[in-house]
């Protein structure tokens, strides 16, 4: 009896408090459902129904760009909290431990570094091989030309039938991914090999559900991890694993590759640290190029979409020995396609820094969790992006707006923790596309559903529902007759 009293006054003790911090929050002020000055449970509920991003967007839409999604955290869509968050002083605010989910090895790499220094330090010895001077060297682009035409290689066999773009263009990223960190170790082999079980080992996609139990409740994911993986199987992905600590070992790699540079006498990493930062570079850059790409050719299949798949080709077959990065409409579509699937759509957690801050107009205690996500930055605004939810290539090409459309272009993120395989990204996409319009056209395969395309949210990246996506690819007649 008296231990059940002592029960009761202590969830009455807890209760009260609880009730008293919320009521007590500067964060009150900032809009929001009410259960979120209480409770996170609802987000939490989303998050693992791979929903987060599509509620956290739905919030937006009810209570505007600046929203409170649960006690201590807060989402903003605005290019003001953009630039506040992730560009003051450079680098923006530090990271959250979410980041600690991505640690490599058990060890941290430039993107799982959570504050300034420790960033800076890491960024200053890799940076250079991202930089776009590097990425246009003859051996770097010549290596994502070849698995272009591997690529379409592919296409012209599946010719009558269909091919499954979700696995081969993740085989494509691989490819380009390794050549880029490894030549001349790199592969050119997946896509080769044809072999769709050994390509699909190379997505990263984690069980996200596992993941999240193991960031909210360390202690039951240690206790009951056995249990909890016969219903959410951790992904393995042991051919990336095995590849990456083989071959980071490796020395004599190409000056341009970022081996080459991690070995080098200024970086003074050991070798654990350098697969780790290689594995996390390969986590980094397959999934998100594969997804976009799939999320984007998806599209400009569709029916609604056909006029912008035919001006694509009419600009590619026109100019068929402009470079990839002199094709005005090619980008168009690139932006659009990463605005409206941006491969990294959820929010991106940050700290409020000491002292506290005012973003808005609203003010933030030390430790508040911030965030912006993509698909947000991507949608709220009407005045800059009428029509949000459309894929419209053609807003790009307007200049009036131009500079509003760049301020809250938030795919690659930005500042100094925004991407720095963008570069790299950015030409595999487009090399990708200017090789298969030119050629083909795409149409859906009848065996695809929409919902099959529907984004659904992982860790940090989002993937398509069905994990595939099967187009037929119908040849173009040669261009001039020829
Ligand atoms: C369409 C393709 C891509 C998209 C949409 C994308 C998006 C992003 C975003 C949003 C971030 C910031 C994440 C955060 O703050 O939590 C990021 C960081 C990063 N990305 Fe990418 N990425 C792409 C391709 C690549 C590629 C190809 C590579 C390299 C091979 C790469 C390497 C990285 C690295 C290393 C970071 C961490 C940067 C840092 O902390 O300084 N990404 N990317």
């Amino acid at each position: 009896m008296m231990s059940l009293l002592l029960i009761g006054f202590s969830l009455l003790f807890i209760a009260v408090h609880t009730l008293r911090t919320s009521l007590a929050s500067p964060l009150n002020k900032i809009p929001g459902p009410w259960y979120a000055k209480f409770t996170s449970l609802v987000l939490k509920w989303h998050e693992f129904r791979a929903n987060r991003t599509r509620y956290i967007h739905r919030l937006h839409l009810e209570y505007g760009q600046a929203v409170r999604i649960a006690p201590d955290e807060v989402a903003f869509a605005s290019a003001t909290a953009v630039k506040e968050i992730y560009c003051s002083g450079g680098s923006g605010y530090d990271k959250t431990n979410f980041y600690d989910l991505f640690k490599v090895y058990g060890k941290r790499t430039m993107f799982t570094t959570l504050n300034k220094d420790d960033h800076a330090k890491r960024k200053r010895v890799i940076a250079d091989r991202y930089a776009n001077t590097n990425i246009v060297r003859p051996q770097s682009l010549n290596g994502i030309a070849e698995r272009a035409t591997n690529f379409v290689m592919r296409c012209y066999e599946s010719v009558g039938g269909s091919l499954d773009l979700y696995v081969y263009l993740h085989a494509y990223a691989f490819d380009c991914v390794t050549h880029h960190l490894f030549h001349p170790y790199g592969t050119n082999s997946l896509l080769d090999a044809h072999d769709e079980a050994v390509m699909r080992e190379v997505t990263f996609d984690d069980s996200l559900q596992n993941r999240l139990v193991a960031y909210y409740w360390p202690t039951i994911h240690k206790v009951f991890g056995q249990i909890l993986s016969l219903f959410a199987k951790p992904r393995e992905t042991p051919l990336a694993d095995s590849f990456v600590l083989d071959t980071s070992a490796k020395t004599g790699a190409a000056p341009f590759t970022l081996l080459d540079r991690l070995h080098g006498s200024s970086s003074q990493l050991d070798q654990l640290d350098i697969a780790a930062e290689c594995l996390d570079h390969m986590v980094a850059g397959i999934d998100t190029t594969g997804d976009a790409l799939c999320f984007l050719m998806w599209e400009l299949s569709q029916p609604a979409s056909m006029h912008y798949q035919r001006k694509l080709q009419q600009e590619l077959r026109a100019n068929p020995t402009a470079s990839f990065d002199k094709l005005p409409f090619l980008d168009a579509v690139v932006m659009e396609g990463l605005r409206c699937f941006p491969a990294i759509p959820m929010s991106l957690p940050r700290h409020v820094p000491s002292g506290g801050r005012t973003i808005d107009t609203f003010y933030l205690p030390e430790g508040t969790e911030v965030s912006c996500q993509a698909y947000s930055v991507h949608r709220v605004d009407r005045s800059v992006f009428p029509d949000p939810d459309a894929f419209k290539p053609d807003r790009w090409l307007e200049p009036k707006g131009d500079a509003e459309r760049k301020r809250l272009f938030f795919a690659f993120a930005t500042g100094g923790r925004g991407c720095v395989g963008k570069h790299l990204a950015l030409a595999e996409m487009k090399m990708l596309l200017q090789s298969v319009y030119s050629r083909f056209t795409t149409l859906p395969d009848a065996t695809m559903k929409p919902i099959d395309l529907e984004m659904s949210d992982q860790l940090i990246s989002s993937r398509p529902q069905a994990q595939k996506c099967r187009l037929r690819f119908v040849p173009l007649e040669p261009a001039n007759g020829k």
